[in-house]
């Protein structure tokens, strides 16, 4: 009943020709998948590109951040508006990379949260725990904490979440299906307190090391219902393989 949702998150890398190149081919691999939506997020400055190559195709362009004002002297941002303008349809707002070397707080994500769902954008919300608080058993207060921060203060569930373990992203440690399975089932506890029975069908994707190999062992599990990949979606190749979980 949740229909799958894969996205490609292609973090600082490719410039707009490659982008021109990567769409171009990846296109026609995708052009009967019906089962799945499928993202995309370049970098800012192949937005429009993008959005231009994939007119009349089902491939969603999504943004890899956002600023949570409409306008103004925010030297260096772009707001929800301005996404929206061009064609975005989703924005990925929280990954572990901005908390991390952007010094993004829960606060902060928030807002941005806040901010993109008043202008009509979807979301992308990612959260996740690091190898530390994993080892000394704190994975699901990180997940609470993240979530009821996260979402403060949001009252409808057009949210989808992405669970990824920061141990796992670009490492080539993907959680075990298990771990991924007892996340996810535990976010989706959390969101029915948030949304009651409407957590249901929130989608909630996972990320970290995602490849072609372990699609498929993802994609079975109960509570996982989409990716959101980063290295491996950089190649048509490995990405067409990807969005075509359960059929090579
Ligand atoms: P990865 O990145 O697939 O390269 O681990 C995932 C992500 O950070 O979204």
């Amino acid at each position: 009943m949740r229909k799958p949702f894969i996205a490609a998150n292609w973090k600082m890398n490719k410039t707009v020709s490659e982008t021109q190149e990567f769409i171009s081919k990846f296109i026609p691999a995708v052009k009967d998948l019906r089962n799945v939506d499928i993202a995309i997020a370049p970098p800012f400055t192949s937005l429009i590109v993008a959005a231009e190559n994939l007119k009349n195709t089902d491939i969603l362009l999504s943004a890899q951040d956002v600023f949570y004002e409409e306008k103004g002297a925010y030297t260096g941002e772009i707001s929800p508006l301005m996404l929206i303008d061009i064609g975005c349809k989703y924005v990925i707002i929280g990954h572990s990379e901005r908390r991390q070397y952007f010094k993004e707080t829960d606060d902060i994500v928030n807002k941005k949260i806040k901010a993109a769902k008043k202008a009509g954008i979807g979301i992308i919300f990612c959260i996740g725990e690091t190898l530390e608080e994993r080892e000394s058993g704190k994975t699901f207060d990180v997940l609470q904490v993240e979530i009821e921060k996260g979402l403060s203060g949001i009252d409808d569930s057009g949210t989808i979440i992405a669970y990824e373990p920061i141990w796992a992203i670009g490492t080539g440690k993907t959680a075990a299906t298990e771990q991924a399975q007892e996340a996810h089932s535990y976010i989706r506890e959390r969101l029915r307190i948030l949304f009651s029975e409407k957590a249901d069908e929130m989608r909630i994707i996972y990320g970290g090391s995602v490849t072609p190999e372990n699609i498929d062992a993802l994609m079975a599990c109960k509570d996982v219902d989409g990716a959101l990949v980063g290295g491996a979606s950089l190649k048509v190749e490995s990405f067409t393989k990807i969005v075509k979980f359960g059929k090579e």
